[in-house]
Parts: structure tokens; sequence; C-alpha cells
């Protein structure tokens, strides 16, 4: 397995292995950039077929964390981590603290937080062993609603550049899952006056979005080819694929899931069907934002700020793109890269 030869790797400053015997812990820490504050992501704990399928993962979501970060104006450079096991039966107080330990010896240089598979209950084992965490139980708390608020205001930037209004009166908002953050986002675009066709796969949730906003439901795979102005992806990852491209009558695809875009090659391929994308990571940062609070000390008014600020930076973004007739995806990145060049 190469490291310095591999796809993903994009000189990460340091990928750290490691290994506890006794309580099976096999992780994986990549620190990306440190460039604009020490680097902050979250650990996700996935029973991943191998080292290398793991490796991949970290090398591209940490590089992903720089990036989010950067364009969020934060003071953090990008991070991740992968424990590998099943999280059904690898999980004990001995793990998450030799983990712990790990990360203590990073010296700062790498914060942790939650992420898929692992609780606030796990993050609050490692603290036991080091102050380089954020999102503990008795801190910032839960990141939803502020990713909730980002994404709303997102898509009332795109709605300004591809409907001609950032009123969202009368707008058809096809919105993909119901949970944290997907039902206040609902409810944010509901109060704003938009008309919603919802999907989930929990009927409860169906219920009330039907009783309390007014809902249109749908059935799982039918969200793609309803007649809405605006696709919300805000369940699942890598929901705009070949596949689903060709059912999509929207004219913008913006929500809250991480990963939307199958592979990168189909954000172009959305810009030649006219479809504007609000680049995942940039329209979902009101978390990262809301656990850097806690990480970087800001006040709630700091955090409330750049939570709002999501709107400016997609403005900007749109802007852009349509001037120099790119893909809003790959103008991001470099936007991102233009502001830690920038900061060197
Ligand atoms: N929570 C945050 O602050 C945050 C921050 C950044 C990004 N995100 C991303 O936003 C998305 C939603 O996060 P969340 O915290 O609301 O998660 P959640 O688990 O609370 O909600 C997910 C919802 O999607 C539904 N769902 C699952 N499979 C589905 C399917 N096939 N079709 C339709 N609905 C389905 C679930 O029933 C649930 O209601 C995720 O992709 C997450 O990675 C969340």
């Amino acid at each position: 397995m190469s490291l310095f030869e591999h796809p993903e790797f994009d000189h990460h400053e340091e990928v750290v292995f490691c290994h506890d015997e006794e309580s099976g812990l096999k992780a994986i820490i990549a620190v990306h950039d440190t460039t604009l504050g020490p680097s902050l992501g979250g650990t996700r704990l996935w029973n991943y077929s191998s080292s290398a399928e793991a490796l991949t993962d970290v090398l591209r979501l940490s590089r992903g964390m720089t990036y989010k970060s950067a364009m969020a104006g934060l003071p953090l450079g990008g991070g991740k981590a992968v424990i590998i096991g099943d999280a059904k039966s690898i999980k004990s107080d001995a793990l998450f603290r030799a983990y712990g330990r790990f990360i203590n010896s990073l010296g700062g240089k790498y914060i942790t937080a939650e992420d898929v598979n692992i609780r606030t209950s796990d993050i609050d084992i490692v603290a036991q062993e080091t102050r380089h965490v954020a999102g503990t139980a008795d801190k910032a708390g839960d990141p939803s609603p502020h990713t909730a608020l980002g994404t709303y205001l997102g898509v009332k930037a795109a709605a300004k550049h591809r409907l001609g209004s950032e009123d969202l009166s009368g707008v058809k908002i096809a919105v993909q899952g119901l949970g944290a953050v997907g039902y206040a986002f609902a409810k944010y675009c509901r109060d704003d006056g938009a008309e919603l066709i919802v999907t989930d796969i929990n009927e409860e949730t169906l219920e009330r979005a039907k009783s309390e906003l007014d809902a249109t439901v749908v059935g799982l795979d039918e969200i793609y080819g309803v007649d809405a102005d605006i696709y919300a992806p805000c369940a699942l990852g890598a929901t705009i694929n070949d596949e689903t491209l060709k059912q999509l009558k929207c004219k913008i695809i913006a929500g809250s899931a991480n990963n939307q875009l199958a592979n990168p090659k189909h954000d172009k391929v959305v810009k030649d069907m006219g479809i504007l994308y609000a680049p995942d990571y940039v329209i979902n940062a009101g978390g990262v934002i809301h656990v850097c609070s806690e990480a970087a000390d800001m006040s709630l008014e700091e955090t409330d700020k750049r939570v709002r600020d999501i709107y400016n930076t997609l403005d900007k973004l749109f802007a852009r793109a349509k001037e120099e007739d790119r893909p809003t995806g790959e103008l991001a990145d470099q936007m991102a890269r233009e502001i830690i060049a920038n900061a060197k």
C-alpha cells in the first residue's frame, strides 16, 4: 500500500497509523493542512473491507475538511480520522482511551469530533485522555440547527441566481430526508412560502411533515423525478449519479448531505444540464462552524454571523462561476486553495 503515490494523497502534512493490541484499535489519523489553524474533523467508525480502503477514505475526507473550513472562514485546518471495525462489536472504553492517547500525542495539531457511528458518549471517553476534542456532551452540543439554517440560506442564494429571486414563495422544493437537519431546513423553507415535496424512510416523520408543513409525500425513488425547482438532498451521499441525473427536472441542487456527487465528473454534467449546484461542503458548513465555536472559543453571536455568511460565500461563488463559465464544485475547491495560499 503506497502513501506518497496514492491518488488521494494531496500534500497531507501527517498521516498517523494507530494500533493498540490490547483494545483492538486500528485507526488512521490524517492531518491534511494546518495553514489556517489546527486541523479539525470527525472520527468515522466503519467496517472497511481493507486498510487500503480506510486510507483512501481518510485522505479524501481530511482534504474535504480543509476546503470546508477555509470556505467557512474558520481559523481551522483540515483533518479526519477513521477507526476500522464493526460499530456493533468493537466499541469499548479501552479502545476510545487508547485512541485518545494517539490524538493527544499530536499535541493539538488534530482536534476530533463525531462522525458516522461515533456518538457524543464515545467522544466523552476520548476526552478523558486528551483535550483536543470538540462536540462533548457538556459543550457545543447538537450542530444540526446551525446546519439547517446555513442550508436554508444557501438555498436562498441559489434561488437568487438561478430563479431570479431569493424569495421562496411558491418555489417547489423536493426534500430527501427529514432528519435532524432536513426537518428544520424544510420548516425554514415552508415558513418562507415554499411548497414542499418530501420523502423519508420514517413514516412518523412523514405524517408530521404532512400535518405541520403541508408537505406532499412521495416514495423514496420518486423524489428525483418530481416536478420541483430545487432538489435538496438531506439524507444520503452520492444521490447525484448517472441514474438520478436522468430523472431530475430541477434547476437547483442544494441540500445538507455530505458527498452528494457520486463522482467529481458530475459537477460538470450538472452544469451542462443547466442545474445550479451548491457545493455540499460550502452549504452544509453550519455544523463545522458550530463545532468550531467550542474549539476556538467563539461567542454565540460570532457563530451565528459565520453561519449566516454561508449566504454571502455562495452568492460570490455563483457569481464567479457564471462569469468564468465553470462548474461550481471545481470553483469552490479552487477558491478554498486560494484562501490557503493567501494565508501562507
Ligand atoms: N447534522 C449535521 O449537523 C450535519 C452537518 C453537515 C452535514 N450533514 C449531513 O446532512 C445529512 C443529514 O444529517 P442529519 O444529521 O439530519 O441525519 P439524520 O440521521 O438525523 O437524518 C437523516 C434522515 O434521512 C432519512 N433517510 C435515511 N435513508 C433515506 C432514504 N433512502 N431516503 C430518504 N430518506 C432517508 C432518515 O430516516 C432520517 O430522517 C447527512 O448526509 C449528514 O452527513 C449533517
